[in-house]
């Protein structure tokens, strides 16, 4: 099955048969006509149509892609060796949209990559993919050299003087790798800490050198917009945004899974129609707009569009755009101990608020939750995850996992509160016993 590709440049292939390994079948369906289009244009002019065009970063915080890339140093005193780096270390709570479009369509990600990397000016390029993702890797490497054989990477390619390699690195498997700058420390061979930014890679990152990264949706957004333009791309979006964007679902609905719709559209049509609802007898209590470093949002806000300024007017962030909906009977303190569990475990240790505060944070929420909480707790955790705001790191690893707390502590306040001054949790029968 083929979707259109002018409402679905994301996914237009996803459903092809041999899609993943066929160069032919992808050139067959408008493959590489960006990258060949690209070739012919002045770097600087891709750079303002990916500026022009309002794409903006789909790994999570939304910054204008052809913004970032303007960042890079040019003209004849610009350090001459330059890298792009793709971010495919997909490991945020619930979310699972890169792995899609690595899987089902690598040479949309080459492609995209040509182009950014001729755009910025860098002749090496590498893919940071996520050490679990064995399918995505075997299907890029040989999307790579397919591409290689056929002259669209390599040197001096198709003429035109300008020349790429692109390499995969395999993570070593660590949520704070997908840092931006913890993942070129990790390149260059280094403990995976994060760096203080500025300066930002676009200016000093990998050995020092202007680098840019980007997500793996992010990249595959330029083919699209390059071939078909800034005034198609603009009116792919359904509200403020522009473009189409991989939204998911995940939790207690009927068809959990992931799906390429217009940016903007409404989070209850993604959740009702998309997801197909909620399972039987189970309704909607809340939900992490975009996954598990948000702040959650209730029932009220499901009319809104799901684009970066309407998700964060509301007081949160639309973040990867993966949606985690919480029913009513599923324990929201169970969920955000999970969550803080995960980030505990993945915290690198360089900062003080991430390193002791979120172990204090997890000892907190498992006395909440298996019934040994005490009144004064519920204060001590805002305290606590509080000081892992903003500002108090180098990353935002733990302001992120500081988002579904303090936001949880909001709206499942009576939860919190039941847990506490009943001794137990709630959403488990009087006779079952929850173990730490
Ligand atoms: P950020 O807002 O600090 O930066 C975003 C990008 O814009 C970076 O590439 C940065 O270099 C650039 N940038 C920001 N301000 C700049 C400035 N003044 N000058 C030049 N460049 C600038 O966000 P960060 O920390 O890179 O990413 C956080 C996001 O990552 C969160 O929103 C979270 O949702 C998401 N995330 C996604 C994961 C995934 O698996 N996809 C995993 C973990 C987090």
């Amino acid at each position: 099955m083929q979707t259109d590709p002018l409402t679905n440049p994301l996914t237009k292939n996803v459903g092809a048969e041999n899609i993943a390994t066929d160069l032919e079948r992808y050139r067959a369906n408008g493959g590489y006509r960006g990258w060949q289009k690209a070739l012919q244009m002045a770097p600087g002019d891709i750079v303002k149509t990916a500026q022009d065009g309002g794409l903006r970063g789909r790994g999570g915080a939304g910054f204008n892609t052809g913004l970032k890339w303007s960042f890079v140093p040019t003209g004849d005193d610009a350090p001459p060796v330059k890298y792009l780096v793709c971010n495919a270390d997909e490991m945020e709570p619930g979310t699972f949209k890169d792995r899609l479009l690595m899987e089902r369509d690598p040479h949309l990600l080459i492609e995209g990559m040509a182009i950014a990397a001729y755009a910025i000016g860098a002749r090496t390029a590498y893919i940071f993919i996520r050490g679990e993702y064995h399918l995505a890797t075997a299907r890029l490497e040989r999307a790579i050299d397919e591409a290689k054989q056929q002259g669209l990477l390599g040197d001096n390619i198709h003429g035109s003087g300008f020349s790429l390699e692109i390499y995969l690195h395999r993570s070593a498997g660590n949520y704070i790798c997908g840092e931006e700058t913890a993942l070129l420390n990790a390149l260059e061979g280094k403990r995976a800490i994060p760096r203080a930014k500025p300066p930002f890679p676009q200016v000093s990152g990998l050995w020092g050198r202007p680098t840019v990264v980007n997500n793996v949706e992010t990249l595959c957004n330029v083919p699209p917009l390059i071939d078909l333009g800034i005034d198609w791309y603009r009116g792919l979006g359904r509200g403020e945004d522009a473009g189409s964007k991989l939204f998911g679902v995940s939790g207690k609905v009927r068809k959990p899974g992931t799906w390429e719709l217009p940016m903007g559209t409404p989070i209850h049509e993604i959740i009702e129609e998309c997801a197909g609802g909620m399972c039987d007898g189970l309704k909607l209590k809340g939900f992490l707009p975009g996954g598990g470093s948000t702040n959650f949002l209730g029932p009220e806000h499901l009319d809104l569009p799901m684009d970066y300024g309407a998700i964060g007017k509301a007081g949160s962030r639309m973040g990867t755009g993966t949606i985690i909906v919480v029913d009513d009977r599923t324990c929201p303190v169970g969920l955000v101990l999970n969550l803080s569990r995960f980030f505990a475990r993945e915290s690198c240790g360089w900062c003080t608020p991430c390193r002791d505060g979120l172990p204090w944070v997890v000892q907190l929420l498992k006395r909440i939750e298996y019934g040994q909480g005490r009144p004064r707790d519920l204060e001590l955790l805002r305290e606590q995850a509080e000081r892992m705001g903003p500002g108090n790191t180098f990353c935002a690893l733990a302001p992120g996992a500081a988002a579904p707390i303090l936001s949880g502590l909001k709206l499942f306040e009576r939860d919190f509160s039941e847990h506490i001054a009943r001794g137990r949790c709630p959403y488990v029968a009087e006779t079952e016993v929850l173990e730490a």
